[in-house]
């Protein structure tokens, strides 16, 4: 483990993904001072040349091409194009992934192709740790489809997948959970809970945003049904990039998500009377795509392109151990404890850390420059980036964290008057 800021250093000069981080804009500033942003699960960093993407896009083509730009520039393809790009980061196939809309909107697309598929079933299993939109889509989708179902929640610090596989049976039409819990950081065995779904004849929709783009996701191998997941998080999309929706390219001939528009079309300008799926993830797509706002994510996933994935599973591994090791090194004398699982492969993008300051302490942080963020009960979330984070960020980070539990500057009113988001 790294002891010191110089072993941070020296573990920045060997990373094979150094060349990567350079590719994103980063604090300006003297090193000692700048800025540095622990929230890669809130949103990721800007690609530095997001400028020129989006000038290149809004004066060559919108400005001079027009309406020809849906074919020549590719923005009708754009949601493919970029999903394929994701599926290598999350073990799909190409054309089993679409950017489109927001997770909320896909997880319900999700959620409603899946009780389409089993119709005599009458169980959704999910748990009350979920994140609250993927509970909210859920129950929506059991309303719209005449109340026939129940949803059984796991009680919340169920932690274990064996109390989630205990929920699912012959009942069960799907299985909704988020792979990586919003507050702890608690990561569910995807392929453990699929085979158990499977098994008793069930679907899976997971929710991947706490993960994608950080910790090695295998949706194939996993076997997965559906995931949806942000794509301004780890992926670094930007603030309003859509999200992805992935179907296992097995349930194409049969699949029926309810919401049907004309992008989702299997000849789109034929503008045929009924309805004809496109082929694969596009019969996701309902409405003409929010161009400007897939920018950021073009920008990312042209980066993307030259990332290892293994490399970056690899480095994330080894940031997140750097946090958890250094919390009980430098901070856990001031009464600061992981509240994330201990052990790398039960843990999402970030690491949660607990301490009694709680939001106060995350504001007074901010005053520091350290831009982490705050669920209750009591998650402080340092969110790390393979791409993006460096090791000496994580030192200087946790030396400025010791600062403020050493000195208790936390404890300064105004700091309990903010409530951050
Ligand atoms: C697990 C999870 N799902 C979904 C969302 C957001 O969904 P949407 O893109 O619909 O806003 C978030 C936002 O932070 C999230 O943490």
């Amino acid at each position: 483990m790294a002891t010191s800021r110089d072993d941070c250093l020296t573990l920045d000069q060997n990373d094979p993904l150094a060349e990567i981080g350079t590719r994103f804009m980063r604090p300006s500033g003297t090193a000692d001072r700048s800025r540095i942003y622990m929230d890669a699960n809130s949103i990721g960093a800007p690609p530095r040349d997001v400028l020129e993407h989006l000038r290149h896009t809004v004066e060559e083509h919108w400005g001079l091409a027009r309406r020809r730009s849906w074919g020549e520039a590719g923005w009708l393809e754009a949601a493919s194009t970029l999903g394929d790009g994701i599926a290598r980061i999350v073990g799909a196939a190409s054309g089993e992934i679409v950017v489109a809309d927001s997770t909320t909107i896909n997880l319900f697309k999700a959620i409603v192709g899946g009780l389409h598929l089993l119709p005599q079933r009458t169980k959704v299993v999910s748990e009350a740790a979920n994140f609250p939109t993927d509970l909210y889509a859920a129950q929506a989708a059991i309303d719209l489809k005449g109340n026939k179902h129940t949803l059984v929640l796991a009680a919340d610090g169920r932690d274990s997948d064996d109390e989630i596989c205990a929920l699912i049976d012959s009942e069960t039409a799907i299985v909704v959970l988020s792979l990586v819990d919003y507050r702890t950081s608690r990561r569910r065995d995807l392929a453990k809970i699929s085979g158990a779904a499977s098994a008793a004849g069930a679907l899976t929709v997971w929710d991947l945003s706490h993960g994608a783009g950080a910790v090695p996701i295998d949706l194939n191998s996993g076997g997965a049904d559906f995931a949806v997941s942000c794509t301004y998080k780890y992926l670094c999309g930007g603030p309003g990039a859509p999200a992805f929706f992935f179907v296992a390219a097995r349930h194409n001939d049969t699949l029926d998500l309810g919401l049907k528009g004309w992008l989702g079309h299997a000849d789109q300008f034929a503008f045929e009377l009924g309805h004809r799926p496109a082929a694969g993830a596009r019969r996701a797509l309902i409405g003409t795509p929010a161009v400007l706002s897939t920018i950021g994510l073009q920008a990312a996933m042209a980066i993307w392109a030259d990332v290892d994935v293994n490399a970056a599973g690899k480095k994330h591994e080894a940031l997140s151990n750097l946090v958890r090791d250094l919390c009980d090194q430098e901070l856990a004398e001031f009464g600061v404890s992981v509240a994330s699982p201990r052990n790398y492969a039960a843990r999402g993008g970030h690491i949660a850390l607990r301490h009694r300051g709680g939001n106060a302490l995350v504001e007074a942080l901010a005053k520091n420059d350290v831009i982490c963020s705050f669920r209750t009960p009591d998650s402080i979330r340092f969110g790390v980036s393979p791409l993006t984070t460096r090791y000496v960020d994580i030192w200087d980070a946790i030396e400025r964290f010791r600062d403020v539990v050493q000195n208790e500057t936390w404890r300064d009113p105004k700091f309990s008057k903010l409530k951050s988001i």
